[in-house]
This record gives C-alpha cells, structure tokens and sequence, in this order.
C-alpha cells in the first residue's frame, strides 16, 4: 500500500550531490566486528555493512550504485541527469538499522563505496536527498559530495514533475 502511494503521490525539495572519485579516496577503518561487502551486478552493485556480532550475521547498513539508467530508477525517484556513458554513477537507497545509527557506518560505507568505484574506473558518484533529511544531507556533505543543484518533485497519480535548478 505505502509503495503504490509512493507510485501516484509525493512531492518535495531535493538537493542534488556529486562526488568526484580521485584516488585521493581513502577506504577509512571501520568498528571491530563489522565489515564491508560489495555484490557486484551488471546493472548495480549493492553494498552492505555486516555485523558479525552473536547470535547472527546481520546486515545492518546498505547502499545501492547504479551503473544504468534502469537501476537508478529501483533506488531514486528523482529524474536528474547522470551520464553512465562517461563514467558517472548514482548512490542510493541507503538505510543503516536503526540499533546501529550514529555509529559513522554509512560514512564508513561511503569510503568503502568511493575506493571501490574509483578501483573499476568510474568518475563521479551523484545522489539526491531530500532537502528535509538533515542527517543524510549532513553524511553527504561530510564525505565530500558537493551541493550542485536543488529541484523540486511532484508527482500526481504518476504525472511527474521535476524543476532543477543549479547551484551558483
Ligand atoms: C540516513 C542514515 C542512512 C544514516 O545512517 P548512519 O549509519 O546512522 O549514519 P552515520 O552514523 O554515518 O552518520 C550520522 C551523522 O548524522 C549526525 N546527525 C544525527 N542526527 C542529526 C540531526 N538531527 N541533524 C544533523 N546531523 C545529525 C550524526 O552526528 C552523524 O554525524 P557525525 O558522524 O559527523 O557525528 C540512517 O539514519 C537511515 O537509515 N535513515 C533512514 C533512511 C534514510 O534516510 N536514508 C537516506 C536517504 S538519502
């Protein structure tokens, strides 16, 4: 029901991010017990923070890279541009369990993240988050993504709307 209302309603402000991948991207260390896992798809990779306290291993922070226009449409709803033909990715779909939060692991993930794509050739990571997400917007700007943009979405019984500005 949630996902069907999501489909023909929603509105808000959206910053746009980008991020370039330099080999100046340092994978930073993380907490004991937990570790990076990277599953590579043709179409995304999906990154993952698995915790291997007792009584079972547990993802507990994910992150998803589109590598195609059809991916970026399972993780983002924002129609912004990204050039996957000249090397350009996008970020998204990010969620740490909630026991886990503030613990610096979608940070952490990030590093990992930016090390990984710049290894297989990519250039830029974008993202978008909503203008309310203050967290999410707070990790973005820690990790280096750069502001380019905001625009505003709307999307009435799937008529959508998108009015992108940049940011001067
Ligand atoms: C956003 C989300 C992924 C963050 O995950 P996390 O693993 O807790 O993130 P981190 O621990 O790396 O970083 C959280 C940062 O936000 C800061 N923070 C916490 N509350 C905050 C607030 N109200 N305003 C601003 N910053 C805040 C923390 O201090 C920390 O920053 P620091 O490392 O500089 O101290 C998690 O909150 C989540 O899953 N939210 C629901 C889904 C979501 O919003 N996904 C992102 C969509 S773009």
């Amino acid at each position: 029901m949630v996902k069907l209302r999501r489909h023909i309603f929603g509105m808000g402000t959206y910053y746009l991010y980008e991020k370039v991948l330099d080999r100046d991207t340092e994978e930073l260390l993380g907490p004991d017990g937990l570790y990076c896992m990277q599953d590579i798809g043709d179409d995304m990779h999906v990154f993952s923070v698995l915790s291997i306290f007792p009584p079972k291993l547990t993802t507990v922070h994910t992150t998803s890279v589109a590598l195609n226009s059809k991916a970026k449409g399972r993780i983002d709803i924002i129609p912004y541009k990204v050039n996957f033909d000249e090397g350009e990715v996008c970020s998204g779909g990010s969620y740490t369990v909630p026991e886990f939060r503030n613990r610096g692991l979608y940070s952490w993930m990030y590093s990992f993240i930016f090390h990984r794509l710049y290894v297989e050739g990519y250039k830029l990571d974008k993202a978008s988050v909503n203008k309310n997400n203050k967290i999410s917007i707070h990790v973005h700007e820690k990790v280096g993504f750069k502001r380019i943009g905001e625009g505003f979405y709307l999307n009435i019984l799937g008529l959508r709307m998108w009015r992108e500005n940049k940011v001067s």
